[in-house]
């Protein structure tokens, strides 16, 4: 028998049956639709820190246990095992691709690198020194002026192509935002490489010389962008499935979704790390940190710490953590900030503050470390979260477009501000 659950208004004595639906795993959910109906009273829920706002069968989370999965998957399986396109398809496509499927996935992605050369020009316009994510919020959402009559959003192949071509085009783009914030010229995209190499091929190669892509490098960005690319309906997520549901064009709500990443209590976090970890400056000063960081009367929060649903551990984290041990070795880098790190992140650990509160290292502490140890300069940090996590994006865009019961997003609120009056001429007031 389904299970229900009976809410009673005592004031008026009326009462109404819920049903509760569940999914494949996770806790039940209480459908509330019938309630503003039946009751006259909508839900309150401030961060949305109880609500489901969609189904989706992408992603699995369970906070307390420290579980990610996509598509049923483990993601220490994944990382160590596959490629950020296998996964890419995985989340896509919904199941693992066999090698044919794989390498046909690989040759479309491939093949739709290239951007329009307008687009270039586009990129010219900003400022030398404009944040790389200002210009790719920018530069992303005017992809749509490019494709937007060529796309039926009803026909689902047209909507799989937008797909790709966000995918493939992403890291073309984000080098190029790169390249102009230091005036270098554009390296076009080489489709010989795989997805990481020819990220990094076109970050740092230079015409005036040869360039090899370190496969040390190209294999610790693969990680980091399989361990980012999807974590069911965090913020910018949401923010691609509020403005999807309004129908809007897939360039649209990929760059909201950039501009939602942006924040310091989102892919920000990574940026903000390393300026925190510049800012402490050495192990001596950790102690004052941590007390400034439990200090309600001052706004500092250590950044990296903290998650929305993991209340145990974050399992990206413990995954970067070990990996960026080993990358700095191999790659022969030596870097204080990765002592800092670790004195910081044991005090913390042992803090009853963060004990209390169930704050733990989250996938972003470490991962600012490894990207600097690749070469990428700090405010390219959340542009490679926004590489990865554009998978995540239109996996759940493309989801959106084939849920039964979608419709536009439109939450309610408890409307605070004045109660009726008049109007007051000019001259009364
Ligand atoms: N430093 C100090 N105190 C903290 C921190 C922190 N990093 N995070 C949470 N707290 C405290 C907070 O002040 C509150 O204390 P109290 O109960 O006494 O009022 C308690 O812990 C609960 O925090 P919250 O703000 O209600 O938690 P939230 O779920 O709304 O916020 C968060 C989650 C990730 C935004 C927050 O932990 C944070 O700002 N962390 C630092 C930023 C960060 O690392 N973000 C990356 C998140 S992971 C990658 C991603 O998703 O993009």
């Amino acid at each position: 028998m389904s299970k229900t659950v009976t809410v009673r208004d005592n004031d008026s004595g009326k009462s109404v049956e819920l049903p509760v639906l569940v999914g494949s795993l996770g806790p039940g959910c209480i459908d509330i639709k019938q309630l503003p109906a039946a009751l006259g009273n909508f839900t309150y829920d401030s961060g949305f820190a109880a609500t489901a706002a969609c189904k989706s069968a992408i992603t699995y989370i369970d906070g307390n246990e420290g579980t990610l999965l996509y598509r049923g998957y483990p993601i220490d399986q994944l990382a160590s095992s596959a490629s950020f396109l296998e996964v890419a398809y995985l989340l896509l496509e919904g199941e693992l691709p066999n090698k044919e499927q794989l390498a046909a996935f690989e040759y479309e992605v491939a093949h739709h690198t290239m951007v329009h050369e307008s687009v270039r020009t586009f990129m010219d316009g900003f400022n030398y020194d404009s944040h790389p994510m200002a210009m790719m919020c920018g530069v992303v959402g005017s992809l749509s002026g490019f494709y937007h009559d060529a796309l039926n959003m009803k026909d689902p192949k047209q909507r799989r192509l937008a797909a790709i071509r966000l995918i493939a085009k992403m890291p073309t783009v984000a080098a190029g935002c790169y390249r102009h914030s230091i005036g270098w010229p554009v390296t076009y995209p080489k489709n010989k490489l795989d997805y990481c190499s020819r990220l990094l091929n076109m970050m740092f190669s230079v015409p005036a010389e040869s360039y090899e892509v370190d496969p040390v490098a190209a294999r610790a960005l693969n990680l980091l962008f399989i361990l980012h690319a999807d974590h069911e309906q965090n913020a910018s997520t949401s923010t691609v499935r509020l403005v999807g549901s309004t129908g809007a064009n897939p360039y649209a709500c990929v760059s909201a979704g950039i501009a939602a990443l942006w924040g310091p209590a989102h892919g920000g976090a990574n940026e903000a790390v390393l300026k925190m970890l510049d800012e402490i400056g050495s192990v001596e000063n950790v102690p004052k940190f941590i007390d400034r960081a439990k200090d309600k009367d001052d706004p500092f929060r250590l950044m990296g710490f903290g998650h929305r649903v993991y209340k145990n551990h974050d399992p990206r984290a413990s995954i970067i953590r070990e990996m960026c041990h080993e990358v700095l070795e191999k790659l022969g880098v030596e870097d204080p900030r990765l002592d800092l790190a670790m004195a910081l992140e044991k005090i913390a650990l042992e803090d009853e503050y963060f004990v209390k509160r169930k704050l733990y290292p989250n996938v972003d502490f470490y991962s600012g470390i490894i990207y600097k140890a690749l070469g990428i300069p700090t405010n390219m940090f959340t542009v490679m979260f926004a590489i990865a996590r554009t998978v995540g994006w239109v996996a759940h865009w493309l989801e959106q477009h084939v849920t039964e019961d979608a419709r536009i997003g439109r939450p309610r609120q408890i409307y605070t501000g004045p109660t009726l009056r008049d109007y007051v001429p000019i001259d009364k007031r």
